[in-house]
């Protein structure tokens, strides 16, 4: 396995990423947990150095430990990282103005050309030159004995240095990011030299965290609370696999699901995959605690509040439960290394059970907490879960009730889902479901006057949302055509009583966020 060390970069996940579609296996560390010992405990194969937004020139600025120049391993260091490597090894590196502009400081795109021969290079000029994505403020000055030039730019003398002997390697730029359009290679010879074979596959993460799994709980009960969501679901299955009858999946029905689909989840894991699952049917006491309530926080605090003690009271039952099984995925693990810090304001506060293991003196089982979440969906299809379960949209936590702004009724919840579910289906007939990235409804809180056939209504109208993105960060509102909008108006009108009017909202995130509170 490789280690990539943090030294704070904002793309430092990009690294994990390439390298994985390298069908390597690499993990991240901030630096502050690095030190001698767990080079030694981790044996990487090889390292690398992330960028950061520190400057090397200043005192008590972040480091790797010695043993990671000792291990005898090759190091590819970025940025920061090549900054690091040389002012550890004996070079100079000299600050540029990091604000302000001027000095050496470069942001932004530059072309590289080779100046020697060098293995991690194999291939990779194509034009004689090859375009990078620079960033940093500082630059090296001189470099550390063994090492020597293999690549400049106009304003990075030193853009790729090498020392040959130790097979440790310095870039300036970024090949991880987009605008190192053939960046990915330089992973790929550096893994490839470094001995790497690319035979990470989901098939050996599978086995390797059902022994994981085994070897963490023994013969001890674990509890999961299952959403239906991919993340709990393929969690589920994994632990299922992993120790059988020894897992109770608990599942809380808030009475804000889908269409049908508190019966489609509980059938599927129970019937069709034979785990022990309780259905938690607690609608009545969620939607009376939130009759009258129409602040979107307050809604979100009283769901989430509720979530825990319902679950609670189920996995409580459980006789000698010691662990809790969660879906917690990489990025939601990894530790970003801020220097800036403070605090960020809530936009939203998301449901979860985040306090809940302490509280119930559980102890987690976290078996994704490597994957990203393409490769949930592959281990999904890996544990035999159903496509078009595993390519389900996104569904909150809270669900419905932040689709339905304003005071949350039965009558409305009702509406809600029959307009969702046409909605859904046009998208689907359409062939469209697996270019989008969420669409649902959202019942507005105002009624308005409509005319069908020689009748006056006065219905609620609704908000059609569709939106494309890679993590839900940002989104862009999804271009349906005319046609396609204008054909499920009528749809949703026709077929589902209570709604007259139908919009589409064409708001992008930011400054609209996706769901509708
Ligand atoms: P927003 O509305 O903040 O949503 O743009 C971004 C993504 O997060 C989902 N979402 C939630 N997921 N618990 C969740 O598990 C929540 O409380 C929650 N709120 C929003 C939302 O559906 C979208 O995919």
């Amino acid at each position: 396995r490789l280690l990539i060390i943090d030294f704070g970069s904002q793309v430092t996940q990009l690294i994990a990423r390439r390298l994985r579609e390298l069908s390597v296996y690499c993990e991240i560390h901030p630096y502050q947990n690095v030190d001698d010992a767990f080079i030694e405990a981790f044996a990487p194969k090889a390292i690398i150095f992330s960028g950061g937004p520190d400057s090397v020139t200043r005192e008590g600025s972040p480091r790797p430990p010695q043993a990671a120049y000792t291990a005898g391993v090759p190091i590819l260091g970025i940025c920061y990282g090549q900054q690091v490597m040389m002012q550890d090894l004996g070079g100079e590196v000299h600050g540029g103005k990091i604000s302000g502009g001027g000095g050496t400081a470069e942001f932004g795109r530059a072309f590289v050309e080779p100046t020697g021969a060098l293995a991690l290079l194999q291939g990779w000029f194509s034009d004689g030159r090859e375009q990078v994505w620079m960033s940093h403020g500082d630059h090296v000055a001189k470099l550390a004995p063994g090492f020597e030039v293999f690549g400049t730019s106009p304003n990075a003398p030193y853009a790729i240095t090498a020392d040959v002997a130790r097979n440790f390697f310095a870039v300036q730029f970024h090949p991880e990011v987009h605008h190192t359009p053939r960046g990915a290679m330089l992973y790929e010879n550096f893994v490839k030299l470094a001995g790497f074979t690319g035979d990470w596959t989901m098939d050996a993460y599978r086995e390797q965290a059902i022994d994981a799994i085994r070897a963490q709980v023994g013969d001890a009960k674990v509890i999961c609370a299952l959403s239906g969501g991919v993340d709990s679901s393929v969690t589920a299955a994994l632990l299922h696999e992993a120790i059988g009858d020894q897992l109770t999946c608990v599942f809380v029905d808030h009475g804000l699901l889908r269409l049908d689909e508190g019966v489609e989840v509980v059938e599927m894991f129970r019937d069709h995959m034979n785990l022990h699952v309780i259905h938690a049917e607690e609608q009545d006491l969620f939607l009376s605690e939130l009759e009258g309530v129409s602040d979107p926080e307050t809604k979100r605090k009283i769901i989430g509040r509720l979530f825990i003690d319902v679950f609670q009271k189920y996995a409580n039952e459980i006789e000698g439960a010691s662990y809790l099984a969660q879906g917690t995925l990489y990025p939601d693990v990894i530790e970003s290394v801020s220097f800036s810090g403070g605090p960020s304001v809530t936009i939203k506060s998301h449901h979860n059970v985040g306090g809940l293991p302490e509280k119930m003196g559980l102890n987690l089982v976290e078996p994704l907490r490597e994957l990203f979440k393409d490769e949930v969906r592959a281990l999904g299809r890996e544990l035999g879960l159903p496509a078009h379960f595993i390519a389900r949209h996104p569904f909150p936590g809270p669900g419905l009730a932040i689709r339905c702004p304003g005071e949350i009724t039965r009558a409305k919840l009702d509406i809600l889902r029959e307009a969702d579910a046409v909605y859904i289906d046009q998208i689907r007939k359409h062939g469209l479901y697996d270019e989008i990235w969420q669409a649902f409804v959202a019942i507005l809180p105002v009624r308005t006057v409509g005319v069908m056939g020689d009748g006056r209504t006065y219905d609620y109208a609704c908000a059609l949302r569709a939106v494309t993105s890679v993590d839900g960060m940002t989104a862009d509102y999804y271009p349906f055509t005319h046609d396609f909008l204008g054909e499920t108006a009528t749809r949703i009108i026709n077929e589902v009583p209570g709604i007259n009017r139908v919009t589409y909202d064409i708001t992008s995130k930011p400054p609209g966020t996706i769901e509708w509170e």
